[in-house]
């Protein structure tokens, strides 16, 4: 991918983020959609996945088909909100190898203190996508592809649902080398670290919790 941010501007995705953004939309019907538009992104973030040729036998005649060459996906969700992206992804590429990430910001020094790291073996070489759909000051994301960077990943997709400019300029310092797929790039922050205009907590629509 060349680009160090892709918008996905296909009118279903945005279509459907509008729906998710209406506070009116209820828990079910935002995870539902959240699975969706996932699945949907998903598609640009994997589009040039290396392919090889396997032999086959078609009703017809033999064939030289493609199929995906290399080390399975890895697909690394952010916690708590990352997980809320995962369904959508494994039912495309039921093969992924998944990880997760617990980042939690210490109220002193404001900066991401890691409490949980699981990855899948021998992240080199892997296709990872790290998975969160708010890019928000963008923190905890640098700190999430520190992480993965340590454990050997050197080729690392990120995707979200929605991204802050703040949040898209922090990680172009950091990861320069790590491209950002969303649905939306919003205007701004607000002083207490949302999106605007944003969706709200992500995590407490797709749980219910508040
Ligand atoms: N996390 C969220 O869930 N929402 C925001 O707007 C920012 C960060």
């Amino acid at each position: 991918m060349s680009e160090h941010l892709t918008v996905v501007d296909h009118p279903l995705v945005q279509h459907k983020l509008t729906l998710m953004r209406d506070k009116g939309t209820s828990t079910a019907g935002f995870r539902r959609l959240l699975r969706e538009i996932t699945q949907l992104l998903a598609y640009e973030i994997t589009r040039e996945m290396p392919l090889t040729t396997t032999t086959i036998d078609t009703p017809m005649e033999e064939m030289e088909a493609p199929i995906l060459a290399g080390k399975k996906l890895a697909l690394v969700s952010i916690l708590r909100a990352g997980n809320g992206m995962l369904d959508g992804v494994l039912e495309l590429i039921p093969s992924a190898r998944v990880g997760f990430v617990g980042l939690y910001r210490d109220e002193e020094t404001l900066q991401p203190v890691q409490y949980y790291f699981k990855a899948p073996e021998s992240l080199k070489d892997r296709l990872v996508i790290a998975v969160d759909p708010m890019l928000a000051t963008g923190n905890s994301s640098a700190a999430a592809i520190d992480l993965l960077k340590e454990a050997g990943a050197n080729n690392i997709r990120f995707l979200c649902l929605l991204a802050a400019p703040e949040g898209v300029a922090r990680m172009k310092e950091a990861h320069p080398d790590v491209p950002i797929v969303t649905a939306s790039l919003d205007r701004e922050l607000n002083e207490k670290g949302y999106i605007m205009p944003g969706l709200g907590d992500a995590g407490d629509r797709m749980f219910g919790t508040k």
